[in-house]
C-alpha cells in the first residue's frame, strides 16, 4: 500500500494551477467543523471561493442535527463559500447542485461516478461515500442570501472494517469504491474546480437538476419519510425543477423538500 497521502495547500495548488480560488485555499490539520469556521469567516466578510479542507474535524457536523465522523487522515472534509445575488427561495435547488458537482469531481478524480442518495448524499454500490451540509444565512427584511457554505465530508482511505462497526454496512470509501489508494490532494482539487463551475452556473438550474436525476439513486424505490413526528412510506417517482422528491404516498406524487425530513430506503440505506 501506498504511504499516507498529506492534505496540503502546496499540493491541491499543483493541480489547481492559476484558480480563481487559488489565493483563498486554507488547508487545515485540525478543527472543530469548517462549516462552522466558514460561516464565521463569511460573516466577517470572507469572499466568495473562500476554501477551507481540514485533515480532521473534532465536531464535524451533518444534516439535521447529526454528527459526521471525520477522522485524522482518513478523508476530505471542505466548506466554500459562495454569495449567491438570489434570494433564499431561490436557491432551493443549491443542495442538489453541490451533490452533482460532487458527483461530478469524482468521476473526474477517480474515473467511478457515484450515485446520489436524495438528497445529497454520494452512494457506491448502497453505502455512503460523502455527505454534504448546505447552510444559508439571508436577510430577514429582502430574503436575499448573504452567503451559503457548502460542506463536503468524503470518506477516502478507510477500508471496510476501518469504520466503526454501527457504519459498517452503510458507508463505503474511495479507496473501497476504486479498490486503490486516492491522493486526496488530487480530489480536493477536482471538488474545488467542480464548486467553482457550480459558482458560475448555478442560474443554469433545470440543466443542473436534469443531470441530477440521471445520478440519484433514489428515484424508483420504495422510501420512507420521517419528519415533523410523522412517518411515511411511499414510492419516490422523480424530482422536480427545485430538487424536491416527488414521492406517491397512495395519492399521487407530492413534493418532500429537504431540510425537513430523513429519507431511508425500506430495504436499506438507500
Ligand atoms: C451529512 O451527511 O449529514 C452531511 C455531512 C457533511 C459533513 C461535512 S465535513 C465538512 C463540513 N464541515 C462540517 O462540520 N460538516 C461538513
Amino acid at each position: 500500500m501506498k504511504p499516507p497521502d498529506r492534505l496540503s495547500r502546496q499540493e491541491i495548488l499543483k493541480y489547481l494551477g492559476t484558480h480563481p480560488w487559488a489565493g483563498t485555499l486554507q488547508v487545515l490539520d485540525t478543527v472543530d467543523s469548517t462549516n462552522a469556521l466558514a460561516k464565521k469567516l463569511a460573516s466577517q466578510g470572507a469572499p466568495e471561493g473562500t476554501v477551507l479542507v481540514a485533515n480532521h474535524q473534532t465536531a464535524g457536523r451533518g444534516r439535521l442535527g447529526r454528527s459526521f465522523l471525520s477522522e485524522a487522515g482518513q478523508g476530505i472534509y471542505m466548506s466554500v463559500i459562495l454569495r449567491p445575488q438570489e434570494k433564499a427561495t431561490e436557491l432551493l435547488h443549491l443542495t442538489c447542485c453541490a451533490a452533482e458537482a460532487t458527483c461530478e469531481a469524482l468521476e473526474r478524480g477517480t474515473g467511478k461516478r457515484p450515485g446520489i442518495k436524495w438528497t445529497n448524499d454520494l452512494v457506491h454500490e448502497g453505502r455512503k461515500l460523502a455527505g454534504i451540509l448546505t447552510e444559508l444565512s439571508f436577510e430577514g427584511e429582502s430574503g436575499k442570501a448573504r452567503y451559503a457554505v457548502l460542506g463536503i465530508g468524503l470518506n477516502c482511505h478507510q477500508s471496510p472494517c476501518g469504520f466503526p462497526e454501527e457504519l459498517r454496512e452503510v458507508a463505503a470509501s474511495v479507496r473501497m469504491m476504486t479498490g486503490s489508494v486516492p491522493d486526496r490532494n488530487r480530489l480536493a482539487a477536482e471538488l474545488i474546480q467542480s464548486f467553482h463551475g457550480l459558482s458560475l452556473t448555478l442560474g443554469k438550474r433545470l440543466q443542473w437538476l436534469e443531470r441530477y436525476r440521471r445520478d440519484c439513486v433514489t428515484i424508483g424505490r420504495a422510501v420512507t419519510v420521517t419528519g415533523s413526528g410523522a412517518v411515511r412510506r411511499g414510492q419516490a417517482v422523480g424530482v422536480d425543477d427545485w430538487g424536491a422528491l416527488l414521492v406517491d404516498f397512495g395519492r399521487g406524487p407530492e413534493p418532500v423538500q429537504a431540510g425537513e425530513v430523513s429519507i431511508r430506503g425500506m430495504f436499506g440505506y438507500i
